[in-house]
């Protein structure tokens, strides 16, 4: 997914700095900021045991699939509804019932209702997030895996993946330029494609992970750790609003929803990471209480704190350094009238005593 903040293009230089640094007797890793889990399912691969956490209810989604997954999905109970899952191969059944819910008939559910132009029209906001049809599709995907759980026609591995898949194939088919901040007047060309539920990557390996959807500041009292990754937000724009209906669908709760793009609230999701006001006394919090042996920070040069503000509150803990390298800008943020098309990203880190 094209995320801000993802890491995805950085996950080679945070390793071979994080590898310049760490002990060899290192198992556990810390990713709770973990956005699209990139990072947490770069180090899962590698044989880390990972411990993955999001305020985000949709990245808690994308995490129990792509973290806390971590055997084969067999679909058995499903076999009640589709026989035919009984003779394909387990690899390939998650393929299967994909196909199946890109069959469904689409129904005209909260999405369309209020996220599409022929759902709004006659509404005070006409909007025009998706395709009519794709709209109608998403909502018949979303009620047909809500109706499995509760049918007990789905275990809950089952259930993240459907809905991971769900979430990573509908980003794709969005009318926006990028976020979910605003939507484009006339429909783009992937926005017209019709929906085709791409399986999530499932990685298959022999440890448990762990995944919340907690506040980090919350969180970080109650768990242990190696190596604590952290990558939170750098400037003031809140990921709630930004990534509103991924929420949405995710949830599937049928909020009440408000202004020209629909937004949901977001009270209980406001991070303190993106206060000027609020971030120094937030982060001092959260480095105090870690109890790790390593602490990795992604920011850079044009965030909230500046590179003293981090220094000085990761050196309480221990020895202090950082690397740094130049980086392009996030696509929605190129014509934000920057000065610089590139910023300096950095990865700050302490070694605690
Ligand atoms: C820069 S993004 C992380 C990107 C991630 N490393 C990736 O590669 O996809 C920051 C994430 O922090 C989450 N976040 C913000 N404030 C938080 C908080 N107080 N507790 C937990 N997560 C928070 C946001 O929802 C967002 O997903």
């Amino acid at each position: 997914m094209n995320y801000i903040g993802s890491k995805l293009s950085l996950l080679k230089f945070l390793e071979e700095s994080i590898d310049k640094v760490v002990d060899k007797n290192c198992h556990i890793f810390c990713d709770l900021f973990a956005g699209t889990g990139a990072v947490g399912t770069y180090f899962k691969k590698k044989g880390y045991k990972v411990i993955a956490n999001d305020i985000q209810y949709y990245s808690f989604v994308l995490n129990k699939q792509y973290i806390g997954n971590h055997k084969q999905l067999k679909f058995e109970e499903l076999i009640k509804l589709l026989p035919e899952i009984k003779n394909i191969k387990i690899d390939d059944r998650k393929n299967f019932v994909c196909e199946f819910l890109s069959n469904l008939r689409g129904v005209k559910g909260f999405v369309y209702k209020n996220y599409c132009q022929g759902g709004t029209k006659e509404k005070e906001f006409e909007r025009l997030y998706f395709s009519d049809d794709n709209g109608k599709k998403c909502d018949a995907i979303r009620t047909q895996i809500e109706e499995w759980i509760k049918n007990k026609l789905i275990n809950y591995d089952e259930y993240y993946f459907l809905l991971a898949s769900l979430i990573e194939t509908i980003d794709k088919y969005a009318n926006t330029a990028s976020v979910y901040g605003a939507y484009l007047k006339k429909l783009k060309k992937t926005a017209q494609k019709n929906i085709v539920l791409k399986p999530a990557e499932l990685i298959v390996n022999d440890n448990d992970h762990e995944v919340y959807n907690e506040d980090i500041n919350q969180l970080i009292k109650e768990i242990k750790g190696d190596i604590l990754y952290l990558d939170p937000p750098y400037n003031q724009r809140q990921y709630a609003t930004n990534y509103h209906l991924l929420e949405t669908i995710a949830k599937y709760d049928n909020p009440k929803i408000h202004g020209k793009t629909g937004l949901r609230n977001y009270e209980n999701q406001k991070s303190v990471y993106c206060s000027r006001a609020k971030v120094k006394a937030a982060f001092k919090n959260l480095i105090t209480n870690a109890k790790v042996k390593y602490i990795f920070l992604s920011y850079n040069n044009e965030g909230l704190m500046t590179v003293g503000d981090i220094k000085e509150t990761m050196s309480l803990r221990g020895k202090y350094g950082y690397f740094m390298k130049a980086y392009g800008r996030f696509k929605a943020d190129k014509n934000r009238n920057y000065s610089a098309d590139r910023t300096t990203e950095y990865l700050h880190y302490v070694i605690c005593d």
